[in-house]
């Protein structure tokens, strides 16, 4: 047996999930930080001890109430969220957690990213709480917009911002802004996961601020489900999971990848 206690989780955390049926990965902005994403807050916390350059902090740049009054100024960070999602590809993780969907096919991915990146590694079952930085509609009419005709699918230099509709509203990507709620879609697909039952809780790369991310991994500890921790830093669900692993979400793949599928 390994004297290092990361892999002797890694064994352990293997075994779990070789041996089970349904699994369910909650993930957060962690998950893309290797593919060069930033993060919100801790390892990697793009906006952790500092304001925009609009002098406000991000919360507020994001949020509902902002978007109404300077639809310009939440624009800029959109576009910048945007942007550095269309350059960044699946980092092994998002395909290690999507071939385990395809796989074990009732498992589930609850995640909070907008970036498209569980889309694109060909993820089952996905929830995205917060919605998809290309889906655009216009916040006037409701109608759906050509992200690639409209914005160039964020690539290149930004357009007038904010980009508007055909009847004159102000276009914005389907995402959750900061305290807004979330849509009534999200809220049905948690209420569908809390009546099932999953044999391991992994949570991967989420600061977990959320409610509703963080109940389904209380929950699982409290009905004696496993529960994982795969994050280089510390959260609140750091002392609820039964196995924690402090390192990168794609070094974890990779590592906990040769034990379920030795070549
Ligand atoms: P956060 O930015 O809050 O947290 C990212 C977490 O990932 C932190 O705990 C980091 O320590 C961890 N992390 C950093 N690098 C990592 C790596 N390579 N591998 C694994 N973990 C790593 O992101 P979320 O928890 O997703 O919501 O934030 C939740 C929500 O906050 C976002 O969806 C967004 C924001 O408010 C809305 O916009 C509505």
């Amino acid at each position: 047996m390994s004297s290092d206690p990361v892999e002797r989780t890694l064994d352990d955390v293997a075994r779990r999930l070789s041996d089970a049926e349904r699994i369910l990965f909650v993930t957060g902005a962690g998950l893309s930080a290797d593919s060069g994403l930033p993060t919100y807050r801790g390892v990697g916390g793009l906006y952790e001890d500092r304001d925009t350059d609009d002098g406000v902090p991000i919360e507020v740049a994001l949020s509902g109430s902002m978007f109404a009054i300077r639809p310009d100024l939440t624009w800029r960070y959109l576009w910048e969220i945007g942007a550095s999602c269309a350059g960044a590809e699946p980092n092994d993780a998002h395909g290690f957690i999507a071939r385990l969907t395809r796989e074990r096919p009732e498992s589930w991915v609850l995640t909070q990213n907008v970036d498209g990146l569980h889309r694109r590694a060909d993820t089952r079952n996905l929830v995205e709480l917060h919605g998809h930085a290309f889906d655009l509609l216009c916040s006037r009419c409701g109608r759906e917009q050509d992200t690639a005709g409209l914005i160039n699918g964020y690539s290149g230099a930004p357009p007038d911002l904010p980009p508007r509709c055909e009847c004159g509203g102000v276009v914005r990507p389907d995402v959750v802004l900061f305290e807004e709620a979330l849509p009534a879609k999200a809220v049905e697909a948690l209420d569908r996961l809390e009546s099932m039952r999953f044999d391991v809780v992994l949570a991967v790369g989420t600061s977990a601020m959320f409610g509703y991310v963080v109940r389904p991994i209380t929950r699982a500890s409290a009905a004696g489900v496993p529960t994982v921790e795969i994050n280089p830093g510390t959260t609140d669900l750091t002392n609820f999971v039964r196995f924690r692993l402090p390192v990168p979400a794609s070094e974890a793949a990779r590592r906990l990848a040769a034990r379920l599928w030795p070549e």
